[in-house]
């Protein structure tokens, strides 16, 4: 089993949570650890087409073993909108978690169908070889904001089989059911048995 690996982010929040479900069997470096300030550019239309470009730059300029992963919310009422745009959903630079899941609650405002799920992507280059994992959390979004943990959309996210937000069920919670989490299940799976 591989020890080491490059997680392809700057999101102290993203890499604490993936730490967290990792546990101590993979040490898991940041682009700081490798002196890599370079804010890679999510300029694909697909969160594969994401988590590859992202992969592939740390690989092709490190060459060092190393994941990334793209994450997206879809919402079925707005045909899968705002998929691959979800941090950046109000627009400006992104990132405005308030702002995004404002114009989210108004354009489903009325609607009937609240159904979502959050979608991630997880790209691993190991000895030059690609490899993609998938992890689906379903779920609907709430009427308004509930909780105050977490961060991004989920005050508004309620997994299926639970009447809470994401924000309200808290880390220990979410990280044993999100999208993050089973597409990370994947990911120690496949290099649990990798040879
Ligand atoms: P990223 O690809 O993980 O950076 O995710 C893109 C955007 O999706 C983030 O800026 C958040 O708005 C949203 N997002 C991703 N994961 C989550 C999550 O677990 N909870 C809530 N929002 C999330």
């Amino acid at each position: 089993m591989i020890k080491r690996l490059v997680f392809a982010t700057n999101n102290a929040h993203k890499l604490n949570e993936i730490s967290s479900i990792l546990g101590d069997k993979i040490e898991l470096l940041s682009l700081k650890d490798i002196n890599c300030d370079v804010d890679i550019p999510e300029t694909a239309e697909t969160l594969e087409g994401n988590a590859i470009l992202k992969a592939e730059y740390i690989n092709e300029n490190y060459s060092i073993d190393c994941f990334a992963d793209d994450t997206g919310l879809e919402v079925e009422a707005l045909n899968g909108a705002p998929g691959v745009y979800s941090a950046r959903y109000a627009g400006g630079d992104g990132h405005d978690s308030l702002a995004n899941m404002q114009k989210l609650l108004h354009n489903l405002y009325g609607k009937e169908n609240r159904k979502a799920q959050f979608r991630t992507v997880i790209c691993l280059i190991i000895n030059g070889k690609e490899h993609i994992f998938e992890g689906i959390a379903k779920g609907s979004i709430s009427k308004e904001k509930k909780g105050e943990g977490g961060f991004g959309y989920d005050p508004i996210f309620i997994p299926e089989g639970y009447d809470k937000s994401f924000a309200e069920l808290g880390t220990d919670i979410k990280n044993k059911i999100s999208h993050r989490a089973k597409a990370v299940e994947k990911l120690i799976h496949f290099l649990k048995t990798y040879k």
